[in-house]
């Protein structure tokens, strides 16, 4: 399985160029937000107020890291991998 995704993500990157990989991030975290964000901060990630949840458009990867340490609301999603953190970052600065 390793193996399968490593060779995928040679695949990846011989296909895209680096400007165009960047949207490839940010379409992976499109997919993380959808899965694991949209549900308390909204599809749009404008925040939805019967959760309490801020609008969290155009946030960086380290405010979205230090946000899983300081808030018991992020138990589900705290131990996602940095790789998918920056994708979530690329994707929210898309919505800014
Ligand atoms: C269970 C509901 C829930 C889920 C799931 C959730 N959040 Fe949150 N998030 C909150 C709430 C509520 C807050 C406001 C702070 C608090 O109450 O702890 C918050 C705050 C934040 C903040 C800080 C915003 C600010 O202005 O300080 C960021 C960044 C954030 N969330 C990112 C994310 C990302 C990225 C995901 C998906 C990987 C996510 N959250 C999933 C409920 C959630």
């Amino acid at each position: 399985m390793r193996k399968i995704l490593s060779g995928l993500s040679i695949a990846f990157a011989l296909c895209f160029s680096a400007t165009v990989s960047h949207a490839q991030d940010a379409a992976k975290g499109e997919k993380t937000f959808k899965a694991k964000c949209a549900g308390c901060h909204g599809a749009d990630a404008a925040g939805k107020p019967a959760m309490k949840s801020p609008s969290i458009k155009g946030k960086s990867a380290d405010e979205i890291t230090k946000a899983f340490s300081t808030s018991p609301k992020h138990a589900s999603v705290k131990s996602l991998p940095p790789a998918d953190v920056n994708d979530l970052a690329a994707y929210l600065a898309t919505l800014k």
